[in-house]
């Protein structure tokens, strides 16, 4: 006698059979075509407009890889020199922006908070909304890819209680960027760093950010409410916002190991323990779609090689490679047959930092990257035209009596009649 209704019983198992058809997360599930990129989750590749990303990303420059993926081929001189000068010419922000992101700094809010309402006010510079050609959204589409890195150096300055620092027409992207945070012009070592990391991010297949980009477009809505979307799914820690936590869990085990003067190896294996033994997880390793190691992180890996090298101490990529090792040993050890390697957050902790950003700025600038994959995805949708409407299951009663408010108790849980209940076991 376990006191449940039959019917009850019965909705369970229509509940464990609904559950068995489930796709959670639409794990595998097929919904668009792209020719954007392709991620090969068992053989660890990655393919980037028709490129390995290990060939594209440390020698492109991202206008050029922002054509490649809006033009669906590599710019030619002139071309590449237009978008440039295009680019340049958008980065000033309109005065609203700027007086959003005065508010949201006074109130110390999130910098993916403040990314995300600052590229709201952007459509307030679109003069003609209704223009749905694809030129008008190629227009659009450089308007938000240039003005993004402006909007996260400016709020990280404005957090910092200093001014925000015009954009420098004569230097491409990646350098502009870091001039809008330091006010210096980058060595080009690091803007290269910096240039490579966002080529390295700027798509990658379907994933959280831009399904929800294509989303929001596929209902015929505009690109600037796709990207402001986008921003709301990266910030999350299972997706963008892993690489800060990534680097602070590397400082501390450094700080254990100072403290204990246990080898950095034995304390990583110690945290690692330690985290799993409280239900939680490391940032920077595991993957959806990787069963192998994320090749963005050998790319990024490699890049940080060369940053390190050139500024003559490898003594924090050597950490970092020491903590790697003994996280994965442990994980390993603990979830056999889960098969979590590094993923590319692990990384770009490690070459943000190097190229000299704090980690606050990590999260906003994978979507100052990723802005190009997110408007390519949504001029890509645009030209599919068709709404994106999965299904779900009903798991719920069907035929709840209803109580006047008068009549209801706060603590009892509405009757559920017999009937809703076998409706549920058919649904
Ligand atoms: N640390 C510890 N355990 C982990 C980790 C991790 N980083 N990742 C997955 N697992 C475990 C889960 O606990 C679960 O184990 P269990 O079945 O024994 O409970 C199993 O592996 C499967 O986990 P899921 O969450 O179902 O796997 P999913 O494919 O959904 O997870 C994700 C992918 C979210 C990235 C996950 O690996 C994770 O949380 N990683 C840490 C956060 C991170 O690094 N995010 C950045 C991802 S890269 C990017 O988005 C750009």
């Amino acid at each position: 006698m376990t006191g449940i209704p039959e019917g009850s019983r019965e909705a369970g198992a229509g509940r464990t059979a609904a559950a068995a058809a489930l796709a959670r997360g639409l794990e595998g599930v097929v919904v668009a075509q792209t020719r954007l990129s392709k991620v090969d989750g068992e053989r660890g590749e990655l393919i980037i407009g028709g490129f390995p990303v290990e060939r594209l990303a440390p020698q492109a420059s991202f206008e050029e890889v922002l054509y490649l993926l809006w033009h669906d081929r590599l710019p030619t001189r002139a071309e590449l020199d237009a978008l440039r000068r295009r680019l340049a010419a958008e980065r000033t922000l309109p005065a609203a922006t700027v007086a959003l992101l005065r508010t949201a700094a006074a109130r110390r809010a999130p910098a993916m908070d403040a990314l995300r309402m600052a590229v709201a006010t952007l459509s307030l510079s679109d003069d003609h909304p209704e223009d749905g050609s694809r030129a008008a959204n190629l227009r659009r589409a450089s308007a938000l890819v240039g003005r993004f890195p402006t909007i996260v150096a400016a709020y990280w300055r404005l957090l910092h209680g200093r001014d925000p620092i015009d954009p420098h027409p004569r230097l491409g992207h990646a350098a502009n960027f870091l001039h809008m945070i330091s006010g210096e012009e980058p060595p080009p070592e690091v803007a290269r760093a910096l240039e490579t990391y966002l080529n390295t991010v700027v798509d990658h297949g379907l994933n959280a950010s831009t399904f929800t980009a294509r989303v929001i477009v596929s209902t015929r809505s505009d690109m600037c409410s796709a990207l402001v979307g986008a921003i709301g799914a990266l910030k999350g820690p299972l997706h963008g916002g892993a690489p800060g936590p990534a680097l602070d869990m590397v400082f501390e085990i450094q700080a254990r190991a100072a403290s204990s003067g246990r080898a950095l190896g034995e304390e990583a294996a110690a945290y690692t323990r330690d985290v799993l033994a409280a239900g939680g997880r490391l940032m920077g390793f595991g993957h959806r779609v990787y069963k192998v190691r994320d090749p963005r992180a050998e790319v990024l890996g490699a890049a940080a090689v060369r940053l390190f090298q050139r500024a003559g101490d490898m003594r924090l990529y050597d950490e970092v490679r020491t903590v790697e090792e003994a996280v994965l040993g442990v994980l390993h050890e603990h979830k056999p047959g889960r098969r979590l390697e590094t993923n590319v957050e692990f990384y770009t902790a490690l070459l943000l930092h190097g190229v000299g950003l704090d980690s606050l700025l990590f999260s906003p600038t994978f979507a100052v990257a990723r802005a190009g994959g997110w408007t390519a995805h949504v001029l890509e949708q645009i030209g599919e035209d068709h709404l994106i409407r999965p299904s779900s299951v009903y798991v719920g009663p069907r035929a709840r009596s209803w109580v006047p408010v008068e009549r209801r108790s706060s603590t009892a849980p509405a009757p559920v009649p017999l009937e809703a209940s076998t409706q549920m076991s058919a649904g």
